[in-house]
């Protein structure tokens, strides 16, 4: 008997939980990370805020930002746009991706862009393991709003209790627990965890791991 049982449909987060977004050579960690941190803050505000830009630009923002307080670096904006939209798959998702979708509909539900995303599925060689590319440009709003963890029910048409989203990003697995779907965390670093919001049904370290506690 599997711990977890009676999935139908798995639905994952984009960036950190399947494409490495940190892990690369195309800038220094420091603007990495700062880039990454400027353009989540972004969404956040602008969602609580009630107003709306698409990833895209927030993610020009964000690099923009990180390469105004690290100038030493020169980072070439352009650059990293480009290769934001060439990101590797973690090593674990070409067979976690085959494992879970064994039998199961396998979708994405991103803050990404849809045009970005399926980018980033073709260059990863990954497209067709995803019946649905799914976004939270459709709402004009980003996670953690319930809005966009709806769209993961609506579009694919499954019950609440069939479907089980997962994420990397510790803050996204609460928002998709507070809004109601089952929740798996990918906890690829070794972070504590998040104190606020829903709590996820297991904790793994990868894509593997989580297949074969679906198996
Ligand atoms: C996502 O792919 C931003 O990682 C987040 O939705």
């Amino acid at each position: 008997m599997p711990h977890v049982a009676d999935v139908d449909t798995v639905v994952f987060d984009a960036y950190g939980t399947l494409f490495d977004i940190e892990d690369e050579n195309w800038a220094p960690a420091d603007v990495v990370r700062t880039m990454r941190r400027k353009q989540l803050e972004y969404t956040w505000l602008l969602s609580l805020m009630g107003d709306y830009q698409d990833f895209p630009t927030l993610t020009r923002r964000a690099i923009e930002y990180a390469k105004a307080l690290y100038d030493e670096y020169n980072v070439d904006v352009e650059n990293v746009m480009r290769r934001l939209v060439h990101l590797q798959a973690f090593p674990d998702v070409e067979i976690g991706l085959k494992r879970l979708g064994d039998g199961r509909r396998l979708a994405i539900l991103s803050n990404g862009h849809p045009d970005d995303l399926e980018q980033l599925c073709i260059h990863a060689g990954l497209r067709a393991r995803f019946e649905w590319l799914i976004s939270a440009h459709e709402v004009r709003i980003y996670k953690p709003a319930p809005a966009v963890y709806r769209l993961a029910l609506e579009r694919t048409g499954t019950p609440r209790d069939r479907l089980l989203f997962v994420s990397a990003n510790s803050w996204d697995v609460a928002g998709a627990g507070a809004s109601g779907l089952r929740a798996a965390w990918v906890n690829r670093t070794g972070d504590p965890p998040q104190p606020v919001g829903g709590e996820p049904e297991v904790v793994v370290r990868d894509l593997e791991e989580l297949a074969a506690e679906l198996e």
